[in-house]
């Protein structure tokens, strides 16, 4: 039997947020581990929502077989920005407390780990799982989802790329991330994009219409923009001026959308999932709270939430040197 020396008896776990592919997978680890040492596990459905409408399940191995390669979240998820509020936050504890749930997992982005923070300020322990496609949560090399929505982008793009050689066209693809522009980078660099727009790096439609003439300059039977949702620059508004601009060239534009969010998790997700889940229980066995499981190099380790949400991750701007090098 595995040692449990906090005396933690009970557990509930959520998904929460933006959904994300390896969401099931890291739910799995965690019920499974919390089973492991004889914790009773109960699923929050619908997240903060859910929490404070009372409807939490009580879960045992079963529930979760058969969902490590799911897309999505079998807890299912919602935002709930009124959770900014002690007095909804002060309801949703008292259900917690109704149930006799001893510490929380949140499995989530920014915002749901401010929600954890607040829940562990009120005296209930927490720990965080970072989830978001964006990878925009400070202390992880890597959120869960992230590698999973690169290989969708990537898909994507080399399909738009066929009918783009084809017909000589420049093709402007919009990606998400919300403000943070690492799925851009990523997806330009190894979708090896003429173009990759993104917030950190500001640039103006003149910049934009001549990088692309360039490409064609240089040869190229079509190029590839690559506009994470954050840019500053909408996208029609690019198609509008290179239009507009005698740019010569066909352009056309696919905005990606949450086809982003879906799919079945990439072999690195669910390994990723699996582990920071298996670690959010040892860290509440252990005593720990108010922490988040992130990756560190090739290590699970612990950071404090109160870091995680004071801290941005923007994109490296290094990537984004590398893809104008190589974008020749
Ligand atoms: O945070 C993940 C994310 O997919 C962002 O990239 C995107 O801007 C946002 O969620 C969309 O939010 P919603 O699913 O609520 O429309």
């Amino acid at each position: 039997m595995t040692e449990n020396n906090d005396g933690i008896k009970r557990i509930a776990v959520m998904t929460s947020g933006g959904d994300a592919p390896g969401m099931n997978a890291a739910l799995r680890a965690v019920v499974r581990t919390a089973l492991a040492y004889q914790l009773d596990v109960f699923g929050i459905h619908q997240a903060y929502y859910g929490l404070l409408h009372d409807r939490l399940e009580r879960l045992g191995a079963r529930d979760v077989g058969g969902i490590i390669q799911k897309g999505g979240t079998v807890l299912q998820t919602a935002r709930l920005p009124e959770f900014s509020q002690v007095e909804v936050q002060k309801e949703a504890l008292a259900n917690l407390r109704k149930h006799e749930i001893d510490a929380l997992v949140v499995i989530g982005g920014d915002g749901s780990l401010r929600g954890a923070h607040a829940l562990h300020l009120l005296g209930m322990p927490v720990v965080g799982v970072p989830a978001s496609i964006d990878n925009d949560i400070w202390g992880t090399n890597m959120a869960i989802g992230v590698d999973t929505a690169i290989n969708t982008i990537l898909d994507a793009i080399d399909k738009v790329r066929d009918t783009a050689s084809s017909h000589q066209r420049t093709f402007l693809i919009e990606t998400m991330g919300r403000d943070n522009g690492y799925l851009a980078l990523m997806a330009g660099i190894s979708g090896g994009a003429e173009v990759t727009l993104i917030p950190e790096h500001p640039v103006t439609l003149e910049e934009v219409q001549r990088r692309v003439q360039h490409a064609y300059v240089r040869g190229k039977s079509h190029a590839i923009i690559i506009n994470a949702e954050g840019s500053g620059i909408k996208s029609e508004d690019i198609v509008h001026y290179l239009k507009d601009h005698n740019f010569g060239y066909d352009i056309r534009m696919t905005i990606l959308g949450h086809v982003q969010r879906g799919g079945s998790p990439s072999g690195f997700d669910r390994l990723l999932a699996t582990r920071l889940g298996h670690g959010a229980v040892e860290c509440l066995v252990n005593g720990q709270t108010d922490v988040m499981v992130g990756l560190d190099g090739r290590r699970i380790r612990a950071v404090p939430i109160d870091d995680v949400i004071n801290n941005e991750r923007s994109a490296n701007l290094q990537y984004y040197a590398l893809i104008e090098l190589l974008a020749r």
